[in-house]
């Protein structure tokens, strides 16, 4: 069982979720876990360990398995054999997605779903709310500690000056940005992010590795991305998908030199 200590991460501080157990150091656990598509093994016994507070990179070849990897964690797709836990306790496989997600496990897909209509700062606004109507944002009275939030958000995601424009208005990466600031509302200990930065431009990509960097230790995060440039920009430790089982994991330097992830990479 991986319980090393993270590089910048202070292993004597840990998350705190009822019910979550971290004590181990590990907040997400999948053991021996099989999922099949008409007999076809899209995940075939993998098992991975996520540590409280880490940024994994998750990479792999087309086909790897790392979608459904996340399927999985998120409670959309059932495996056929293996266990997922969230820290020590928490039974992912008798959940459904949305106690998933309320137990605070989100997900970032690559398409935006902000709302163009509404400022960046409603936006922030509306992911505080139940009711996912923007009416029902527009009769929803911020508290104090609400309102801070959201400030704190804005800096962390770097929309501060942007908070009374239009999200409709901001450019792709700033969407981008926002709606990790709508998914960090819901103050999650797990973030999945898949392919951030598709579509970006330089300087977006630059501010998203800067981003997703600052996110870690408070919450975890497996991000899933196919630019190797940015993968080593962020990454401590990569694992690599093959096949729907991990076939190695360690630093960007010690995947990339690898001969069984080279054999792979160029379909050997
Ligand atoms: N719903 C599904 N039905 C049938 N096959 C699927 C389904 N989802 C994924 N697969 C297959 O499982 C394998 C892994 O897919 P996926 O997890 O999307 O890989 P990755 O995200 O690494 O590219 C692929 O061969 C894919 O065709
Ligand atoms: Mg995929």
């Amino acid at each position: 069982m991986n319980s090393a200590p993270i590089e910048g991460v202070d292993s004597s501080s840990h998350l705190y979720v009822e019910g979550l157990d971290t004590r181990h150091g590990t907040v997400l656990y999948l053991e021996d876990v099989s999922v099949s598509f008409d007999g076809f093994k899209a995940l075939n016994k993998l098992s991975l360990y996520i540590a409280a507070g880490e940024l994994r990179c998750l990479i792999g070849p087309n086909g790897a398995g790392k979608t459904t990897l996340m399927d999985v964690i998120t409670g959309k797709t059932r495996p056929d054999t293996g266990s997922v836990f969230f820290g020590q306790t928490i039974n992912l496989l008798a959940m459904d997605e949305p106690a998933i997600a309320q137990a605070g496990i989100c997900r970032k897909f690559q398409k935006p779903s902000v709302f163009d209509a509404l400022t960046v700062f409603e936006n922030l606004e509306l992911a505080l709310t139940t009711n996912k109507s923007p009416w029902a944002t527009l009769m929803f009275k911020l508290s104090p500690s609400q309102r801070d939030r959201i400030d704190e958000v804005l800096t962390t995601i770097g929309l501060s000056a942007q908070a009374k424009q239009r999200a409709g208005i901001l450019s792709h990466g700033q969407k981008q940005w926002l709606e990790i600031g709508m998914l960090l509302m819901q103050d999650p200990k797990v973030m999945l992010v898949d392919e951030p930065i598709a579509g970006m431009t330089h300087q977006e990509i630059e501010r998203t590795a800067e981003l997703l960097l600052s996110l870690q230790g408070e919450r975890s995060l497996v991000v899933v991305e196919h630019d190797m440039e940015f993968v080593r920009s962020i990454a401590r430790k990569v694992t690599v998908l093959h096949e729907g089982s991990v076939l190695t994991e360690g630093t960007m330097d010690e995947v990339q030199n690898d001969p069984r992830v080279i054999q792979v990479y160029l379909g050997g």
